[in-house]
């Protein structure tokens, strides 16, 4: 088996800002509600990026940062529940717009945790020696499936993309990853897409309107998510001989300041070991992770050798977590 590294990081925003205040002017909600709840105060909003354009940047703001050309791209995975088309695939849309040539793409749904599935799904390709160069982007626009008139959801949700590069290495920068899900539980956060509709469908009722926009049932969610997270941070420390006070960041899904410090309780440690930068960019589902790893590596914050833990949570419902070496730097 081959190591795998982590070598480019990227991301790529919308330029509006719109603030807890901008939104109780649409719904009944206030600042206090939402940082209370949440500890989010303002989000990026598209006023016309499109899913496409937001993983674009992220891609070329990942290669730039890796110092690789598009035609040395292998694989390109595109995490999202948001696409802009049925067809062509959006990491197909990137493919063209990058020109990565060379590449094998494909879009996957793991909701808020495709971006670890992601980088799990590329890291198989490049241990197996199928492929050595990948790029995985984490790209949503949820706020074209989000009820803006409903502020049990709207407050939350919002736009962006990230993106990591990984490249088969001397070290091994990827050490373990877990991903699992439980469709049990998948009525507790749904979007439906369209339904069956075609010439021999005679029966009316298939032609009901059916919500175009994300339903969730938050307390559910919550309690979900209060329970996997530090299970499967855990986990993935299991076997590794790496134990959980050797590591330097945890970089959680940002959906919910309450859960982020629930987590930290459970598992005796501070709340400044995970990154949190959802006060300014809500929740941005498979984006959420790499935009603040790709914000992290920009800031200087890692340092080669540093120890980190990705863990996130989301629809399906489905939950991972991997950990990383950073392998970049002196
Ligand atoms: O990445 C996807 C994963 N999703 C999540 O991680 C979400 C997980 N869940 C959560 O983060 C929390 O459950 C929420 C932030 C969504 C909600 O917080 P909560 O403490 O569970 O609130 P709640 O749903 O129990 O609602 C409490 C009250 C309700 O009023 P009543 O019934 O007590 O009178 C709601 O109607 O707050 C009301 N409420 C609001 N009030 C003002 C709900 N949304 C709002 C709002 N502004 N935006």
């Amino acid at each position: 088996m081959f190591n795998v590294e982590l070598i480019g990081t990227g991301s790529c925003i919308p330029e509006k800002v719109v603030t807890n205040d901008d939104l109780a002017k649409i719904v009944d909600t206030s600042d206090e509600w939402i940082t209370s709840r949440t500890g989010i105060k303002e989000r990026r909003i598209s006023t016309g990026e499109t899913t496409t354009e937001l993983a674009v940047g992220a891609a070329r703001s990942a290669l730039e940062s890796a110092r690789i050309s598009a035609e040395d791209l292998d694989l390109i995975i595109v995490a999202t529940l948001t696409p802009d088309d049925y067809l062509p695939s959006t990491a197909c849309q990137v493919q063209k717009h990058i020109g990565a040539d060379n590449a094998a793409c494909f879009d996957l749904n793991a909701a808020c945790t495709g971006f670890i599935y992601g980088l799990t799904v590329a890291s198989q390709f490049i241990r197996t020696g199928m492929y050595k160069t990948a790029l995985v982007i984490g790209a949503e626009e949820l706020s074209k499936i989000t009820d803006w008139t409903d502020r049990t959801t709207c407050v939350l949700f919002a736009d962006g993309a990230g993106a990591a590069v990984l490249q088969r290495g001397e070290q091994q920068g990827i050490i373990s990853e877990i991903i699992g899900s439980d469709g049990n539980k998948g009525d507790c956060l749904t979007c439906p897409a369209l339904p069956p509709r075609n010439y021999f469908i005679r029966d009316d009722s298939t032609k009901e309107s059916r919500s175009e926009y994300v339903y969730m049932n938050g307390r559910e969610v919550y309690k979900f998510a209060v329970t996997v997270m530090p299970e499967c941070i855990l986990k993935t420390l299991e076997g590794t001989g790496i134990s959980l006070s050797d590591i330097d960041h945890i970089i959680p899904h940002q959906a919910n300041l309450r859960i982020i410090d629930a987590a930290a309780k459970k598992l005796n440690l501070d709340a400044s070991k995970f990154y949190v930068n959802l006060p300014r960019f809500g929740n941005t589902s498979g984006a959420s992770i790499p935009i603040a790893l790709d914000e992290m590596a920009k800031a200087n914050r890692f340092k080669k050798g540093d120890l980190i833990i990705l863990v996130g949570f989301g629809g399906g419902l489905t939950y991972g977590a991997m950990l990383i070496k950073w392998t970049m730097g002196e």
